[in-house]
């Protein structure tokens, strides 16, 4: 009932907020209703590749299922292992002074962030964490959890959400992930309940979050660092190979049958198995080929286009008020323009990585270039005096303005 009063109420409005934050002229608006109102929170269309540098944000949905009071963990739990995730994968963790001296040079910030989504797949408004009671006692490797007919939750599009599942597991089982390429209605991963997050009733000497890092870091393409065989092969060159995995909290150096040098093994990677505090990077290859994923073409290519993460883009819902609504707009100057003309996008978020090309009155491109941040200034001092067209667009969606070039 609830649900069906904010549908109504929202309905109208979000449909003209949404279709003012990008920059749909109203004709076209008429002419594609659909295309707006799907209540999906990726745009259309459009892939690209990462941007250099680019911290990519991964919309996350925790899926919580609990039998138990104990295992219903708090709100505070699971934030607290986005934090920790978003060190970890950062390398802003304060335990990255423990990498020991001949490792660090290899440490790497994988700049990625994780952020509780803000969006449902609905399109209406989310805290990101869905928490639901399971009559069962625990739950195995068979992805039950993934499912709401097994008694678990059912998956949000693992194109734009890194799906969680928190639940208990079998034994003293810690967590599993899938890897890119495997089916999309299983695509995520799992976490017993006592090992999420750095703070509640946790399970020593797991009470860091890294049982999460690790998942997440399998589910971006990344191998156990000993390959999963006596001296095997991880496929990352700056991960030194060794004979098998570490647990507890070894010190340096410790050798094993395959160390190429007095270093011996990585056993602080994610990577290992050591104790939560015992870990504490990523290598640079292994960040490369997390990154990978999300290049053009890559399994997760598509979370460079999921605003879930931002509440503007929420049509209403039962969280309280909705967002006030602020239409996208886009400012240049100074024009005319001489030399730098800068493009400032309000709601930059949404503009971020799309593409602005510059036309000239017969219709020929001249310059192309991508949005990076909310102010971006492009050089036009190539450009011959006269008047252009400054377009930001994607797919079939566009702004245009017009530019005099001094
Ligand atoms: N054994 C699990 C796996 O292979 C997770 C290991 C995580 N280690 C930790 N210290 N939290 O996926
Ligand atoms: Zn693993
Ligand atoms: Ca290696």
């Amino acid at each position: 009932m609830r649900q069906f009063f904010w549908g109504i109420l929202f309905t109208g409005n979000l449909f003209s907020a949404k279709a003012q934050r990008i920059c749909l002229s109203e004709e076209y608006l008429k002419q594609h209703p659909v295309l707006l109102n799907t209540g999906t929170n990726t745009p259309t269309g459009v892939q690209r590749d990462t941007l250099s540098n680019e911290i990519i944000t991964i919309p996350v949905v925790v899926h919580l299922l609990y039998k138990t009071g104990e295992q219903n963990i708090s709100e505070a739990q699971v934030r607290s292992q986005i934090e920790a995730l978003n060190k970890d994968f950062r390398r802003t963790n304060t335990d990255a002074i423990n990498t020991p001296a001949a490792f660090k040079l290899l440490a790497g910030d994988a700049k990625i962030n994780f952020c509780l989504a803000q969006v449902a797949p609905n399109g209406q408004r989310t805290k990101g964490i869905i928490r639901k009671y399971t009559p069962k006692d625990y739950f195995t490797g068979d992805d039950a959890m993934k499912f709401s007919t097994a008694g678990g939750d059912d998956i949000w599009d693992s194109k734009r959400y890194l799906n969680i599942w928190v639940c208990n597991l079998y034994g003293r089982a810690l967590g599993y992930a899938t890897v890119p390429g495997q089916p999309a209605d299983k695509d995520g991963v799992v976490i017993n309940w006592d090992v999420f997050g750095t703070t509640g009733n946790l399970r020593q000497p797991f009470a860091k979050g890294r049982t999460a890092t690790h998942e997440i870091a399998h589910w971006l393409g990344l191998k156990h660092i000993w390959g999963d065989a006596q001296c095997g092969d991880d496929g990352i060159g700056d991960t030194p190979p060794q004979s098998t995995y570490n647990f507890g909290c070894p010190s340096f150096p410790k050798l094993s049958s395959c160390s190429i040098n007095g270093n011996g093994d990585m056993f602080m990677n994610y990577m290992d198995f050591s104790d939560d505090a015992c870990m504490n990077l990523f290598t640079i290859d292994q960040v490369k080929k997390m990154r990978s994923q999300f290049a053009m073409g890559g399994a997760r290519n598509f979370f460079l286009n999921s605003y879930a993460c931002d509440s503007m883009q929420a049509t209403g819902g039962p969280l309280g008020d909705p967002v006030p609504f602020e239409p996208m707009t886009i400012k240049i100057y100074p024009n005319p323009v001489a030399n730098i003309v800068y493009v400032d996008c309000k709601n930059g978020s949404w503009s971020v990585g799309r593409t602005i090309r510059i036309f000239n009155l017969q219709g020929i491109e001249v310059l192309r270039t991508i949005v990076y941040k909310n102010t971006n200034g492009i050089s036009l001092k190539q450009l011959t005096r006269g008047i252009y067209l400054l377009r930001m667009e994607e797919g079939e969606e566009q702004i245009t303005v017009k530019l005099f070039k001094q």
